[in-house]
């Protein structure tokens, strides 16, 4: 059975940054759906205009429009063998809609890490977050420094901060993670998947955890 992880967690619990230490180690791909989204924003494209409306307002994407773009997805040949899930699924359609498409490729969910972090280290997260132009990989002020100020360390495109990430955003999304999202941590428990790992800990440790989690040996 082809196995497929979901790393689930409030908005700057780490899931971006754990998804790509992990993707890099244990050679599995990372989906994020707000990246996927992102790199639609950048090329104007029909899918990135629409979801700008929402995303600025610290909103969801309609299900509608999220489901099709990240099932498209997982369609190529990269995630054949598997993927590391990041940002989606966000409410329980989108996950019943996940656990149908991977029935339907004879896939299934092998965990759900759930990184959890205290709402008020969230803010502070957010507010001292670096994002690469060219992949979206992420730096922080204070946590997670760039070797070279402004260019990502991973590779050299100039780092931004995300529209996103204004404090009254932040605390938007925070509320809509806790009302939309937060519930599959309840779904994905029901069904014997969901492991916690304390997100308040540092990189390093929280990928330790994970990597354990996920059986990855590195
Ligand atoms: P998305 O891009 O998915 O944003 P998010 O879930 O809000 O998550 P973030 O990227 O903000 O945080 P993260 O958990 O990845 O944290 P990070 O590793 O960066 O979505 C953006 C928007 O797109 C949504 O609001 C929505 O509009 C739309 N969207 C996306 N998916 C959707 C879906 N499925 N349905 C509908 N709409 C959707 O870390 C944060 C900071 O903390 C970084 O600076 C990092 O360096 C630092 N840090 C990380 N770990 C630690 C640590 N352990 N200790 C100290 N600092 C740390």
């Amino acid at each position: 059975m082809i196995k497929f992880y979901v790393l689930l967690g409030p908005p700057g619990a780490g899931k971006g940054t754990q998804a790509a230490i992990i993707a890099d180690v244990c050679g599995i791909p990372h989906i994020s759906s707000g990246n996927i989204f992102r790199e639609n924003l950048q090329l104007k494209t029909e899918l990135g205009i629409k979801a700008k409306q929402f995303m600025d307002k610290g909103e969801l994407v309609p299900d509608d429009i999220t489901i099709g773009m990240v099932t498209d997805r997982l369609m190529k040949a990269d995630c054949s063998g598997g993927a590391l899930l990041d940002g989606f699924p966000r409410t329980p359609k989108q996950a019943e809609a996940l656990s149908d498409f991977l029935s339907s490729i004879n896939a299934e969910i092998a965990c759900v890490p759930f990184i959890n972090v205290e709402a008020n280290e969230l803010i502070e997260r957010l507010s001292g977050r670096w994002t690469c132009k060219a992949e979206g990989h992420v730096f922080h002020t204070k946590y997670k420094l760039p070797k070279q100020e402004g260019i990502c360390d991973y590779d050299g495109s100039p780092l931004y901060q995300r529209e996103d990430d204004k404090k009254e955003t932040v605390e938007q999304r925070i509320r809509v993670y806790f009302e939309k999202t937060a519930p599959l941590v309840k779904f994905y428990t029901e069904k014997e998947v969901l492991v916690e790992v304390d997100g308040a800990l540092p990189i390093e440790e929280v990928t330790e955890a994970l990597m354990k989690v996920i059986n990855c040996q590195g």
